[in-house]
């Protein structure tokens, strides 16, 4: 296995926390149609526009505020917490194969910066607005990769992002289409390119589960193996066929401790990638519905109301959970969790909560095998 690093060193989901990056809304703009991505607000007749350019300074405020709240908590809990570097988000990307209007956030640095065991890996990414978004992050790599020369640092390889790397036509597929295609898991992005977000990744230890999504292809995936697997880790693609525009795992299948997963009853496991977790004595434990419908999200979020689901695990039996979701504060103290409410939703317009809105630097602990 990889070597100990005491400035970097994650390799699960809910190990003791030690230092977390959290996201800060500073500069943030509301993301562009591109051909990976159409947003569209919520509840409004189908071709409203979707607005464009900075964030309003209200938005802003409200969401740092609550990324305030996340930090004070994090740090009553001894945990060291850092920022991200301001950027300029409304600038153009242009590159020799796309332009985008302007670039997104920095709210959600776990899309983009991942920890696996003693290396930093900055995910390609498969939109062109957050192509550079790794930007922010690039003075504390600096910082952790001078501390200790047992940092391992790897940028995975950029994808062009040209046109042809799309599949035209997706987001206009039909339902009953949609349908037809969804047990090919065929998405926004072909299968050409090598392509993935930090945020398909869940870390069990020495196994990596990756979900198969509109924003990691099957390249990507054969990208982690080869990377990961000489090292000793064991990459576990995973689907969930039902969920039709799927993205990043943590609000689908959030393991909170050794032998527990919280799952979205909405999205089960393709049949029979279920065995490996059951077969080695894990529950899977369904999330409750969360307490919004789909129709009561905040009006520019993209993500779903699965949202609840996305907690932030501090240690083994400690999880912080967005304040409003009480049925699953109920369901983890019956499982025995310390549970941390607190109110994130103004949050949720930035993509994300509270596992989303950080990425783990270190936690106490090492790469276990728990699927022996
Ligand atoms: N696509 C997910 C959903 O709508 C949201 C995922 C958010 N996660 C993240 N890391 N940004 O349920």
């Amino acid at each position: 296995m990889q070597q100990v690093s005491e400035v970097v060193n994650s390799w699960n989901e809910w190990d003791p926390l030690e230092e977390i990056v959290v996201g800060s809304a500073d500069g943030a703009n509301f993301e562009p149609t591109e051909p990976g991505n159409r947003p569209q607000i919520r509840n409004a007749p189908p071709g409203t526009p979707f607005p464009s350019g900075p964030k309003s300074a209200e938005a802003v405020d409200r969401a740092n505020e609550e990324l305030a709240g996340l930090v004070s908590l994090l740090e009553s809990e001894g945990v060291r917490v850092r920022r991200p570097a301001p950027h300029d988000f409304s600038q153009p990307v242009r590159t020799p194969d796309f332009e985008a209007a302007n670039q997104y956030c920095a709210v959600c640095p776990r899309d983009v910066m991942i920890t696996i065991g003693n290396e930093i890996i900055e995910a390609p990414m498969s939109r062109r607005s957050r192509y550079f978004e790794y930007q922010p992050y690039r003075e504390l790599v600096y910082e952790y990769w001078n501390a200790d020369p047992r940092v391992v640092w790897t940028t995975a390889p950029k994808p062009s992002m040209a046109d042809k790397m799309y599949r035209d036509g997706f987001w206009d597929w039909p339902l009953a289409e949609r349908h037809e295609r969804m047990h090919s898991f065929e998405f926004c992005v072909t299968q050409d390119e090598v392509v993935f977000d930090a945020a398909d990744m869940s870390r069990f230890g020495r196994d990596i589960v990756v979900q198969e999504s509109m924003t990691t292809n099957r390249a990507g995936i054969t990208w982690l193996k080869r990377h990961l697997e000489p090292k000793g880790f064991r990459i576990r693609p995973v689907h969930f066929p039902l969920d039709f525009f799927p993205s990043h795992i943590d609000c689908t299948f959030v393991p909170l401790r050794p032998g527990l997963v919280l799952t979205n009853p909405d999205r089960p496991l393709r049949e029979g990638e279920e065995k490996l977790f059951e077969s080695n004595g894990w529950e899977l434990v369904a999330a409750p519905e969360p307490t919004t419908g789909n129709n009561e999200m905040p009006e520019f979020c993209q993500s779903s109301k699965w949202l609840s689901m996305n907690v932030l695990s501090i240690g083994p039996n400690k999880v912080i959970c967005e304040q409003q979701e009480k049925p699953l504060q109920e369901l983890l103290y019956a499982l025995d969790f310390e549970v941390f409410p607190i109110p994130f939703r103004n949050v949720f317009e930035y993509g994300g909560s509270l596992h989303c809105a950080t990425w783990d630097v270190r936690r106490t602990g090492a790469g276990e095998d728990y699927f022996p």
